[in-house]
């Protein structure tokens, strides 16, 4: 039996998530430890864990760190609540979260001030969610499930529009809109695309190369969103099989009976070098052929906080 690695490009490391992780790192250089973060700074363990070695205290609430302590947003985002219980405990921030999130912050701020009712697609809990919809929760309507749809109610049919979380998967996502489309035919589209660059860009390389796995392997977190969805993708897009593994030492070798060709990607949040363990795991097993599968070359970069930025000049 032939065996080999289809490995997607893209995968791992998105714009905000690398800025995110520079933050972290460029605040414990300049100001010392303790550096304390808001919520986990980017959903991988690995990330988590190495910041933490190198003096990152992570946090679930403000109200955990020190009156007076430095705190980083994570790259998910935060209510305007949360930042005003920070001033109200004279915390200094630094605000990590992706432009891109931003940018949905910032539309769901505009139709609400236009008096629109927002149908925010998105999951439950999930940290980017909820703030976005600390941004208006009186104009915010979250729509995860098909049965949520059923349960939305508007106050005038012609003005309500749609905005989503970023790392939703973009087939998924058009059939809720659908669904909210037959409900109300007027239904406004958000102005640029939510579901980011890299959720889409990683999404389209796995299933360009799903069809040809027995076996998808994604890198990534059981809390990072477009992870998950990454090995939805491939199940649907044909692999015969998907798992999601945060360390390649959580790879069951019966995974591999039979196997002849392995797909390899990793989510947004994800260091390559986890990817790297994996492709050497894999070479040990008689996977030494990797062929990469590129569908986008990605070069956007996004510029530290400036809040970071206007102390590094110093
Ligand atoms: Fe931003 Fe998309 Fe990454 S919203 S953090 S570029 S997954």
């Amino acid at each position: 039996m032939d065996k080999r690695v289809l490995l997607a490009k893209p995968r791992g490391y998105c714009a905000g998530v690398d800025r995110a992780v520079v933050t972290v790192e460029k605040a414990l250089e300049q100001y010392g430890a303790p550096v304390y973060v808001r919520k986990e700074i980017v959903h991988n363990k690995h990330v988590v864990e190495t910041l933490s070695r190198r003096g990152a205290i992570f946090v679930d609430e403000t109200d955990e760190v020190p009156e007076g302590a430095l705190v980083v947003f994570s790259a998910h985002g935060v209510s305007p609540a949360v930042h005003e219980e920070a001033a109200d405990r004279g915390l200094r921030t630094i605000d990590a979260t992706c432009p891109l999130v931003t940018k949905v912050h910032n539309e769901a701020k505009r139709f609400a001030r236009e008096d629109y009712d927002i149908l925010l697609i998105g999951h439950e809990g999930h940290e980017e969610v909820e703030g976005t919809y600390g941004e208006a929760p009186s104009h915010i309507q979250l729509v995860d499930t098909a049965e949520d749809v059923d349960k939305v109610v508007v106050r005038d049919p012609s003005k309500v529009v749609w905005l989503s979380q970023t790392t939703l998967s973009v087939d998924e996502t058009m059939v809720r809109v659908r669904q909210l489309q037959e409900r109300f035919p007027d239904l406004q589209e958000p102005p640029s695309d939510d579901i980011c660059y890299a959720t889409s860009n990683r999404q389209t390389a796995v299933k360009t190369m799903a069809p040809e796995c027995d076996l998808v392997l994604v890198v990534g977190s059981k809390n990072s969103s477009n992870s998950v969805r990454l090995v939805e993708v491939a199940l649907q897009a044909g692999a015969k099989a998907s798992y999601l593994v945060d360390y390649a030492r959580e790879v069951d070798e019966a995974w591999l009976d039979g196997v002849s060709t392995v797909g390899v990607t990793s989510g947004a949040s994800v260091p390559d070098i986890l990817v790297m363990e994996l492709l050497e795991f894999l070479a040990e097993r008689g996977y030494g052929n990797v062929e990469e599968i590129t569908t986008a070359n990605e070069k956007i970069a996004f510029a530290l906080p400036r809040e970071l930025r206007k102390d590094m000049v110093r």
